[in-house]
């Protein structure tokens, strides 16, 4: 893949491994400004090291292009400054901490730098996403449901006002009507014009959402492709098994 100018996200044969155990072969993809793409895969599979690859925090070879910018060797603190932001697996919330504590940490690297009403302004948009969050802003985040914990995760990395928005199996853990509710704020979220990069394991759910998919399988990109062309479930665990 070239650059086109509109590819917001670019990775060009990047892998990593732990010691002598490579986890993400040399591999390739694009995400487009405005667009929604998930990475399937079955449980390791690679997609947290290649999430945590374009979030620098680990070592990795190959390139990564952001906004044009080849951002490869910069450490995690400036990506996330170029616009860069994830939602890791498990959430990463801190649960002694409350709702609007845990908010106030996600928008820690603005404060001093924008003005204090852009920062409310992530507020504002936060709590009109999750209005649960705000009923329970001096709620301990431990204290919340899985569902409202991991409202509380997209919450917190929407308050560092990211343009890619990288989120690791938000559906983990949760039941399907209240992932089918997280996948609908994103939907939302995509539509106000924010770019998501979204690994899953729940195909069909994410499949709803997003316009294209990279399948993952043992560290390597096997396949790519347009969620419109995919004819239906057989076709999909065709896609998975290999076939
Ligand atoms: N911290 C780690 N140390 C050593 N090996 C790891 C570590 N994290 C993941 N791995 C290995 O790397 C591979 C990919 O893991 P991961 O990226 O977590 O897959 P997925 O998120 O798709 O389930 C697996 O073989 C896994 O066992
Ligand atoms: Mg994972």
């Amino acid at each position: 893949m070239t650059a086109d100018g509109k590819a917001l996200l670019r990775i060009e044969g990047l892998s990593a491994s732990y010691g002598q155990n490579d986890a993400l072969e040399p591999s390739s993809l694009h995400v487009d400004l405005g667009e929604i793409v998930v990475v399937l895969g079955p449980n390791g599979a690679g997609k947290s090291t290649l999430m945590r690859a374009i979030m620098g925090l680990i070592a990795t070879r190959g390139r990564i292009y952001f906004k044009g910018e080849e951002i490869s060797q910069r450490p995690t603190r400036q990506r996330a400054s170029a616009g860069v932001t994830l939602v890791p697996e498990g959430r990463g919330i801190l649960g002694p901490l409350t709702v609007m504590e845990n908010l106030e940490l996600g928008a820690y690297g603005r404060y001093g730098r924008v003005p204090k009403h852009e920062i409310r302004r992530s507020f504002d948009k936060v709590f009109g996403l999750f209005p649960r969050l705000a009923e329970r802003k001096a709620q301990k985040a431990g204290l919340m449901s899985g569902g409202e914990q991991q409202m509380l995760a997209v919450g917190r990395a929407l308050m560092s006002d990211p343009s890619l928005l990288l989120l690791d199996e938000p559906s983990l853990g949760l039941a399907p009507r209240v992932t089918q509710e997280i996948l609908q704020s994103l939907a939302a979220l995509n539509k106000e014009g924010l770019t998501i990069l979204l690994v899953e394991q729940k195909a069909p759910l994410a499949l709803e959402i997003a316009g294209r998919a990279y399948v993952l399988r043992s560290g390597r990109v096997v396949a790519a492709m347009h969620t419109a062309d995919i004819a239906g479930p057989e076709a999909l665990a065709a896609l998975y098994l290999g076939a």
